[in-house]
């Protein structure tokens, strides 16, 4: 694996390019003195390259094998390692660094490390910052394979594996720096970053999750052969559910498309019949993605026979009010569930997105305006807004649905998460 190609031009997992996996993605990169230390300095740059802030952190035996200048040029990040010296604020800025990391990576990590993390010793800024953290802690351990075996090593590894917060990553058969052969040289650089990106992106998961999302236009018979109906191609619902199916969610698809997946797909044509699914499926999901485009309006009455054009020189049309789904959902939604809506607009997409937003009580809104030519309906792009209850804006360039669809999937993850950690009263 090459981290450094596949950050920048990343295709395989999510189907789109100029993907940084890990950005937004804090990294406190430890580094303890052996001589694998010096490897530290490619870790530090790939987590870089695939989009993560990394602040290093060095024991001061790991100042004689590398020096911090290296770590912060190319971390970008002034790089830490004294516990004791002159600081800017009142708060110490490690102690900050600390509680926002997402990831702690100490490697490598030495048999006196984690000996000393294992009795929760902390008589150095990066020990220190350990035990300041909520954070999921990984260790690559690096050191002579006598050292790997020796009781003392293996208790003190034991116990942090067995502490929820730890991982290690074990260290791999081969020549160490004395010369010797045997298990401890740390695991290859591309091994690294691989469980890292894997430990940092799996709490985006959606397993555990239940989706309900919608995808299509319906269609509103006027006659047995004849219906009103709009331009959606259920692309994009498709697309998010995929995209949720992928990250491991039980998704189940409401569609006026009929498409073979390997998770349930209810087919319905009207308004009527997706509301009727919608509903009897709304309660046993965590979310609802109402993608597809609802007829506001159906014929008041639809004829049992095809309407001849000799019938009468005018045809007038009598139509009623179709339900609303998601406004009616939106009223009966529990606080543990989340709806995104989506607002198709061809004129002031921010403030009509921004009311529907409010007024059917939605957690998402995802607006497009469809003045734009070549996106939305029918096309495999889209370039949108998305709103959040909480305020928070952001817009997407033009992209492929199914990137649309894996963020919304991320933001999703990041919602659950929320809810989680949200008090039951
Ligand atoms: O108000 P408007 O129809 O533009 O709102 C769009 C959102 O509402 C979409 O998420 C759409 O799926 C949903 N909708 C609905 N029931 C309707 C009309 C729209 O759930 N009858």
């Amino acid at each position: 694996m090459t981290m450094k190609k596949s950050s920048k031009k990343r295709d395989s997992k999510f189907g789109f390019d100029s993907f940084n996996p890990l950005e937004n993605k804090t990294v406190l990169l430890g580094i303890s003195g052996g001589i694998a230390a010096y490897k530290a300095c490619d870790i530090a740059s790939m987590l870089r390259h695939a989009g993560a802030d990394v602040h290093a952190v060095l024991t001061p035996n790991a100042k004689e094998f590398i020096t911090p200048l290296s770590l912060t040029t190319i971390t970008r990040n002034q790089a830490h390692c004294e516990q004791y010296g002159a600081q800017a604020n009142w708060r110490p800025e490690h102690i900050d660094l600390a509680k926002k990391a997402d990831l702690i990576l100490i490697a490598p990590a030495t048999a006196d490390l984690i000996a000393k993390l294992a009795a929760g010793i902390c008589d150095d800024l990066l020990t220190t910052m350990v035990l300041a953290s909520p954070a999921k802690v990984m260790i690559a351990p690096a050191m002579n394979p006598v050292m790997l075996q020796h009781p003392a090593t293996k208790h003190n590894l034991s116990i942090l594996e067995n502490r929820y917060r730890y991982d290690v990553i074990p260290p791999e058969y081969g020549e160490v720096a004395c010369g010797d052969w045997g298990t401890g040289k740390m695991a290859s650089v591309d091994t690294i970053i691989a469980a890292v990106a894997a430990r940092l992106l799996a709490h985006l998961t959606l397993s555990t999750k239940r989706l309900l999302v919608t995808a299509g236009g319906t269609r509103e018979p006027i006659d047995p052969v004849r219906f009103i109906g709009n331009r959606s191609s259920g692309k994009m619902g498709i697309a998010m559910a995929d995209a949720a199916h992928g990250r491991g969610a039980d998704v189940t698809l409401v569609s006026t498309v009929d498409v073979e997946r390997a998770y349930p797909v209810i087919v319905v044509e009207t308004a009527q019949e997706m509301q009727d699914a919608v509903e009897s499926e709304f309660d046993g999901c965590d979310a609802l993605v109402m993608t597809a485009a609802v007829a506001d309006f159906r014929p008041l009455t639809t004829s049992n026979h095809k309407i001849k054009k000799t019938d009468s020189e005018d045809l007038v049309l009598e139509l009623t009010k179709n339900p609303d789904i998601i406004d009616l959902l939106g009223r009966v939604k529990r606080k543990d569930q989340v709806i995104i809506g989506f607002a198709a607009e061809s004129e002031a997409l921010l403030s009509n997105a921004t009311q529907k937003l409010k007024r059917k009580n939605l957690d998402v809104i995802v607006g497009n305006d469809i003045s734009v030519p070549d996106i939305g309906f029918g096309s495999d792009d889209n370039a949108v807004i998305i709103l959040n209850s909480d305020g928070a804006k952001e817009s997407l360039p033009r992209m492929p649905k199914r990137a649309i669809a894996e963020h919304l999937c991320d933001l999703l993850a990041e919602r659950f998460q929320a809810i989680e950690k949200t008090p039951v009263h």
